[in-house]
């Protein structure tokens, strides 16, 4: 389903990394919205190490920045590689600072997680480690359709462009499936 609602998604990337395909993959998200939907990119790369005595003296700007754009976003869109069988410790930050009060941005906020890695599993393990996560938050995760990209090096060219339509089909649906839930959240 596409359509004539207006929704905002920010898209977060976990990888920092220049030639990122995570980051790339993002890239092809906001290509590919669907009508209707427009996603923004978030800029996590200045977001400083959590520490409870600089949280004590206020959120540093690149912090209050992504909690302003969260809030004011519908839905979420997270495109995470998998470090160790996990989220990468950059992502993990964001959202623990992000999480803070006095207000919690991501609850009850429809949300989208895919991810591609190095690996035959396409992140499985990092996907089910953020849902973890996001549970206590009160993200909304989409069940499916589940997006992992594995051997991520053979869907990309040297350019970061995604060249294997079936994977951009994957990321239509998971972006049509989120258009549809976020508007039936905002009623
Ligand atoms: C610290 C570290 C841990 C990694 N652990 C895994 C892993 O558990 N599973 C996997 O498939 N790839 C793993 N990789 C390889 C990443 O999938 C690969 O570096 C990928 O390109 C990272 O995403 P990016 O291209 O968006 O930066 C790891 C890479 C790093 C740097």
């Amino acid at each position: 389903m596409s359509g004539s609602e207006a929704v905002t998604v920010l898209g977060i990337s976990g990888s920092l990394r220049q030639g990122s395909y995570n980051a790339a993959a993002l890239r092809e998200a906001v290509r590919l919205a669907p009508q209707g939907m427009k996603i923004q990119i978030g800029d996590i790369s200045e977001v400083p190490l959590y520490n409870e005595d600089v949280y004590a003296k206020g959120f540093p700007p690149a912090v209050e920045r992504l909690r302003e754009q969260v809030r004011a976003a519908d839905a979420l869109l997270i495109v995470t590689p998998e470090y160790n069988y996990s989220i990468p410790g950059v992502l993990k930050n964001v959202i623990d600072w992000i999480s803070r009060p006095p207000d919690q941005p991501f609850a009850a906020k429809p949300a989208a997680v895919m991810g591609a890695s190095a690996g035959r599993f396409g992140t499985a393990r990092a996907q089910y480690h953020l849902r973890q996560s996001m549970v206590y938050l009160d993200l909304r995760f989409l069940n499916r359709p589940e997006v992992m990209i594995g051997n991520a090096g053979e869907h990309f060219d040297a350019a970061g462009n995604l060249i294997d339509e079936q994977t951009r089909k994957q990321i239509r649906r998971l972006l049509e499936a989120l258009y549809e839930q976020t508007v039936k959240a905002k009623g």
